[in-house]
C-alpha cells in the first residue's frame, strides 16, 4: 500500500512538473518536410548495422528511428540497463548525418517483467489475461507497470540527456490495444477513481447514468464495473459506455503524460516529445492526447479495407484518408508529422494487394501538402522473422536490392530537397483558396455514442463525417478538423456533422458564430442528447430548433434495397441510411423535400438566415454523398464564395507557397495552370497515383 501511495504521489507530482514546449520551434520552416525511416538494429546481426545505416543515408533519409520495441535489449534483466548497442547505432547515424528519433519501448515489456508481475497484464472483454509473446499486452492502469516504466524511461532519459544527436522522442507505439479494451482489476480501479473525480458523489453517477433503468442503481463505488457487453445479458447503459470510452482515452493520455514528465526532467528543451496515433481507430482519441509537444499519426492505406475512389482504388486508398489525418492532427497546435507511412505491400490486411506504382510517392507528397513536418517510412528492411513477415520495406531481404517503394522514396526525397530551394518565406495563401476555408467540428464522444446505438446497420459516424469532409475537399476548400476548444470565427464555413451530444453553451456559440456572419451546416442526429447521452425532456432535439428555424418531427430509416427519394429543384437524390424529417418555421427556406414514403413533401434540407450568416440543416444521410455535396455548394455560392468542383479522388492543397495536386482516382485529370505557374514536380496531366507541384 505504501508503495502504491509513493508511486501515486510521484505520479501526481510529476504531472504538475513538466512544461510542454512550443512546437513551432522544432522544425525550421525552410526545411519544409524531413523524411526518415524506422530501423530495428536489434533484429539484425551487429555486422549489418554500419552498412544498413550507411545505406539509409545514401537513399537520402535525413533521420532514423530507434529503440521502439527494444525494452528486452535496453533492460535485459531487472535494473540492468544496456545502452552500449544503441550508442553504437546512434553514433553510426550521426556519422552518416542522420538525426535520431529515440523511443520509449513501453509497448513491448520484457518477458521477465510479466513473469515477475503477472498483475501488469491487461484483461480483454472475454476475461482473458493477455500474455507475453506479442505486444501491447499490458495495462497502463497498473501501478506496478508504471513503476517499471518510470525506471526504464528515467534510465534512457538520463543516458541520452543533453545528447544533441537525438532529435526528438516517440512515446510507446500506436498507444492502443489494437481494437481491444482493458478490463483488468487495475483498469476497473482506475475507472472507479475517474468516476469519483468526475462526479464526486454516487448520486451524481446514478443520475448521469440513469441507473433507475433496470434497477442498475449502485449503492457504492465498489459495485461499479466497466460496462462490458460480454459479461452482460442485455444492453449496457449507454451513458456508462460513453464514460468508459472517455476514461480509456484519458487514461491513454495519462500514461503518455506520465512518461513525458519523466523525459522532460532530463532532456533539453530543443528535443521534442510526441507519440504516433492511429487517426481513425475507434478506441483511439487523438483529441484527448493533450499532454505532449505535438502529435503524429500512422497511415496504412492499402490493406484490403479501403476500396478508394475507383476500380483501382484498393491500390491507393481514399484521398480523404491522409487528408483527414493531416487536417485533424495539424489543427491541434499547428505541428504534425506522419510517424509511420506504409512502404508498399503489408502483411496484416484483410488481403494485401500491391499498392499502385506511384502510390507511395503520392502519399509522401500528400503528407507534404497537408502540412506535415516529417514523414517516417515504416520500415527500412524487410523482416525475415516475426509476426510481420511479408511486410515491404525500403530494402529487400538480401539487404542489397532497393524495393519498388524504396525507389519511390528516393525520388520523393530528392524532389522535396529540390523544393527547399524554391521556398519563399513570404508567400501567402492565394485569396480565393483562403476564402473557402472551412472547419469540420469533431468530437469522438459523438462517434462513440452513435456507434454504440446506431439504430440502423447502415449508420457509420466516420462515413457520415467523411461525406461532408470529402465534399469540402472536392470544393477545393482548405479544411481544419477542429474540436470545440477552437475559435469558430476564423472559419467562413463550419460543418458539424451528426453532432448528437451538446449543451446550451455550444448552441449559443453556434448562434453567435452565425450571427457574426458564419455559415453553419448541421446534419442528421444533431442535438438529440445532452453530454451524458441523455435524451432531452423536450420535443425531439428541440434545443437546436431556435437556431435552425426548423422542428425535427421524427427520423426514419429504410432497408438497404429500398431507395428513399429526395427532390431539390429539378434534381433527385437517393437516401436510405437515415432521414430527419423537418418542419420549417416561418422564414426558414426548404432546399429539398422527401419525394416518396408516406411523408413525401416534407422538408429534408432547410436553411435560414440569422444575423449576418446562415444555418443549414441536412436531415438525410445518403450513400453517395451527392445531396450533401450539392448543399455545401449552395451554401458557398449563396455566401458569394467561389468553389472548385474536383472529381472524387483528386485533391489540391496549398502549403508554404506550393500547390500540390494528387490523384487517387482511376482517371487522368488535366490541371489548368495559371500562365504564371512554375511547374516543379509532375505533369499537367495528373495521372492516377501521381502528383503535381507548382508555384505561382
Ligand atoms: C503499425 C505499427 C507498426 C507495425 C506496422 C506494420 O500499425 O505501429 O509497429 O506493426 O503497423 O504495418
Amino acid at each position: 500500500m505504501k508503495l502504491f501511495f509513493t508511486i501515486a504521489s510521484s505520479i501526481l507530482y510529476l504531472h504538475v512538473l513538466a512544461q510542454k514546449q512550443d512546437p513551432s520551434t522544432f522544425f525550421p520552416k525552410n526545411e519544409l518536410m524531413t523524411i526518415g525511416t524506422y530501423y530495428y538494429p536489434e533484429h539484425w546481426p551487429k555486422e549489418d548495422w554500419a552498412k544498413d545505416v550507411k545505406k539509409m543515408a545514401e537513399v537520402g533519409f535525413e533521420f532514423t528511428h530507434l529503440g521502439e520495441f527494444a525494452w528486452a535489449f535496453i533492460e535485459p534483466e531487472k535494473g540492468r540497463f544496456d545502452f552500449a548497442w544503441l550508442d553504437e547505432v546512434v553514433a553510426m547515424a550521426h556519422q552518416n548525418g542522420l538525426k535520431v528519433i529515440m523511443c520509449t519501448s513501453t509497448a513491448t515489456p520484457p518477458a521477465w517483467l510479466a513473469q515477475k508481475h503477472p498483475e501488469i497484464l491487461m484483461v480483454n472483454d472475454e476475461g482473458r489475461t493477455m500474455q507475453h509473446g506479442s505486444r501491447q499486452q499490458i495495462s497502463w492502469s497498473s501501478p506496478v507497470y508504471r513503476q517499471y516504466v518510470a525506471k526504464m524511461v528515467e534510465a534512457i532519459a538520463r543516458h541520452y540527456a543533453n545528447d544533441n544527436r537525438i532529435w526528438g522522442w516517440q512515446l510507446d507505439n500506436e498507444p492502443s490495444h489494437y481494437g481491444q479494451y482493458d478490463y483488468s482489476d487495475a483498469a476497473q480501479a482506475r475507472f472507479r477513481t475517474w468516476l469519483q473525480t468526475k462526479y464526486k458523489t454516487l448520486d451524481a453517477v446514478n443520475a448521469a447514468w440513469g441507473t433507475a433503468f433496470w434497477s442498475i442503481r449502485y449503492n457504492s463505488f465498489e459495485q461499479i464495473r466497466i460496462p462490458n457487453p460480454k459479461e452482460l445479458i442485455a444492453q449496457p447503459s449507454p451513458h456508462a459506455v460513453l464514460d468508459f470510452r472517455r476514461f480509456s482515452a484519458e487514461e491513454t493520455n495519462d500514461f503518455l503524460v506520465f512518461q513525458y514528465n519523466i523525459l522532460r526532467k532530463h532532456i533539453p528543451a530543443a528535443q521534442w516529445i510526441t507519440t504516433n496515433l492511429m487517426p481513425e481507430h475507434v478506441e483511439v482519441d487523438p483529441t484527448k492526447i493533450t499532454g505532449l509537444d505535438f502529435l503524429t499519426y500512422t497511415k496504412y492505406l492499402v490493406a484490403g479495407y479501403d476500396n478508394g475512389d475507383g476500380a483501382q482504388g484498393f491500390r491507393m486508398g481514399s484521398a480523404t484518408s491522409i487528408a483527414f489525418a493531416n487536417d485533424l492532427f495539424r489543427s491541434f497546435n499547428g505541428v504534425t508529422g506522419v510517424m509511420e507511412l506504409q512502404p508498399g505491400q503489408v502483411n496484416w490486411g484483410r488481403f494485401n494487394p500491391q499498392p499502385m506504382p506511384g502510390a507511395v510517392r503520392m502519399w509522401i507528397w500528400h503528407a507534404f501538402a497537408g502540412g506535415n513536418k516529417l514523414v517516417c517510412n515504416y520500415r527500412f528492411d524487410r523482416p525475415v522473422t516475426g509476426g510481420e513477415q511479408y511486410h515491404y520495406a525500403i530494402m529487400d531481404a538480401d539487404k542489397k536490392t532497393i524495393s519498388t517503394s524504396g525507389i519511390e522514396y528516393i525520388k520523393a526525397i530528392a524532389e522535396i530537397k529540390e523544393l527547399r530551394k524554391q521556398y519563399n518565406p513570404t508567400a501567402t495563401a492565394p485569396a480565393a483558396y483562403q476564402k473557402r476555408q472551412a472547419a469540420v467540428l469533431y468530437n469522438p464522444d459523438n462517434r462513440w455514442e452513435m456507434d454504440n446505438q446506431p439504430q440502423t446497420n447502415q449508420w457509420s459516424f466516420m462515413v457520415h463525417l467523411k461525406r461532408y469532409y470529402g465534399a469540402l475537399k472536392q470544393a477545393g476548400a482548405p479544411v481544419d478538423v477542429i474540436t470545440e476548444e477552437k475559435d469558430f470565427s476564423n472559419y467562413p464555413v463550419l460543418v458539424a456533422p451528426a453532432y448528437q451530444l451538446l449543451d446550451a453553451a455550444l448552441v449559443e456559440r453556434w448562434k453567435q458564430y452565425v450571427q457574426n456572419g458564419g455559415h453553419l451546416i448541421l446534419s442528421s442526429r444533431t442535438g438529440q442528447k445532452d453530454r451524458t447521452g441523455k435524451l432531452w425532456n423536450t420535443q425531439w432535439a428541440e434545443p437546436i430548433y431556435d437556431l435552425t428555424g426548423a422542428k425535427i418531427s421524427f427520423y426514419d430509416q429504410l432497408p438497404e434495397q429500398v431507395q428513399g427519394k429526395i427532390k431539390s429543384g429539378t434534381l433527385t437524390y437517393d437516401w436510405n441510411n437515415w432521414a430527419d424529417v423537418l418542419e420549417p418555421r416561418p422564414g426558414t427556406e426548404v432546399w429539398a423535400t422527401y419525394a416518396n414514403q408516406y411523408y413525401a413533401g416534407k422538408a429534408a434540407v432547410t436553411s435560414r438566415k440569422l444575423g449576418k450568416g446562415t444555418v443549414t440543416y441536412v436531415g438525410p444521410d445518403t450513400d453517395d454523398g451527392a445531396l450533401e455535396k450539392a448543399v455545401l455548394a449552395r451554401v458557398y455560392t449563396q455566401a458569394g464564395i467561389r468553389i472548385e468542383n474536383y472529381p472524387r479522388g483528386v485533391m489540391f492543397d496549398w502549403r508554404d507557397g506550393f500547390w500540390v495536386g494528387v490523384n487517387y482516382s482511376d482517371n487522368p485529370y488535366t490541371v489548368t495552370l495559371p500562365a504564371a505557374a512554375k511547374l516543379l514536380v509532375g505533369e499537367k496531366v495528373l495521372m492516377p497515383a501521381s502528383v503535381l507541384v507548382w508555384k505561382e
